[in-house]
């Protein structure tokens, strides 16, 4: 069976857009793949290191988020990054062949650079990350990596990475891993804005269906349906985008398009049907996030489960790589 891998920094809890962008097709992926999904603890902490108080945290509620959303330890391999030694062995073994012209020309970093300005991100590992990144997906000889659009640099350069390894230490060793781009929803946040943690306008997936409805009842809506009166047009509408993504209902959709339209209806009946839906959607996961939330052991073994499975890959290409580079093994 092919292998998958992907990871997500804990950054903290997760919300709508990770659910309807990443984490749905990660639960898909998991029937027809040998998948691997890692909470990539070294890859946050390479930004945020000045302040790691949340860490441990943000690791555990990343993986509430998602068990709650159906990723299955049983049928993926589920683990944080820093339990297998070897992903920091690989990045340093990888870092022997990339050049370092390949970094700073690396348009994520450059943007990066532009853009962050309350953390200090001139530290070597931040720049290293796409290093870090390859050894990820080429620890576990992946070959399908489902990420956003935003990872398309980061991909590229592991594959040139996976090649100009190959080039010194043997061809076809590390295979080349192809990017598994999938539709991703428009998921706006509550100001209209793209849903951002930074922003602060995010629909947790461990809101509590209360929160969940005094968010979206107070979400920007078409900025030029001032009064009830006014006509909207759902097409310049935050919450429209995700009435698509929640409503299952083609029916009501169209009359809700028509009703904005003609001010048939108003916001606040539209934004009603919408908290169903959601509603709908999100009561089962929620419910199975506070089942886990109430067993910290569970949560334990599970990681621990997963370490030891990846562990094992890992340390066969390990093997395999330290004798292709010409280490001295230890017997
Ligand atoms: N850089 C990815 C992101 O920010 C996270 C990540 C780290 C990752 N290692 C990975 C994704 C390996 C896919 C494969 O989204």
């Amino acid at each position: 069976m092919e292998r998958v891998f992907s990871g997500m920094r804990p950054t903290g809890k997760l919300h709508l857009g990770h659910l309807a962008g990443a984490l749905t097709n990660w639960v898909k992926l998991q029937d027809s793949y040998d998948c691997y999904y890692s909470i990539v603890d070294w890859h946050a902490m390479m930004s945020d290191y000045e302040d790691p108080s949340m860490m441990r945290q943000n690791c555990t509620e990343v993986l509430l988020d998602w068990l709650a959303s159906g990723i299955d330890p049983e049928k993926s391999c589920v683990f944080v990054q820093s339990h297998v030694h070897e992903h920091a062995e690989l990045a340093l073994a990888l870092a022997m062949v990339t050049p370092l012209g390949w970094l700073f020309r690396n348009p994520i970093y450059k943007e990066q650079l532009r853009n962050i300005e309350n953390r200090d991100i001139q530290n070597y590992a931040f720049l290293g990350y796409p290093v870090l990144m390859a050894a990820d997906i080429l620890l576990y000889k992946a070959t399908i990596v489902p990420v956003g659009e935003d990872q398309d640099a980061h991909l590229e350069l592991s594959r040139e990475i996976a090649r100009r390894f190959n080039h010194f230490f043997g061809e076809n060793r590390l295979p080349e891993p192809q990017m598994l781009l999938t539709p991703t929803p428009k998921v706006p946040g509550t100001d209209g804005r793209k849903m951002s943690k930074s922003y602060n306008n995010s629909l947790l997936i461990s809101e509590d269906s209360g929160s969940m409805w005094e968010k979206l009842r107070t979400m920007v809506t078409d900025p030029a349906r001032i009064k009830r009166t006014d006509p909207g047009e759902p097409d310049k509408c935050p919450v429209w985008d995700i009435q698509k993504v929640f409503n299952n209902d083609q029916q009501e959709l169209l009359e809700i398009a028509e009703g904005c339209r003609t001010a048939g209806i108003g916001c606040i009946d539209c934004k009603k049907k919408l908290n169903g839906h959601v509603d709908r959607v999100m009561a089962p996961i929620l419910e199975k996030r506070r089942k886990y939330e109430n067993s910290p052991e569970l949560l334990s073994d599970i990681l621990n489960e997963g370490a030891k499975r990846a562990r094992k890959v890992a340390r066969e290409t390990m093997l395999e790589l330290r004798e292709a580079m010409g280490l001295l093994i230890e017997s």
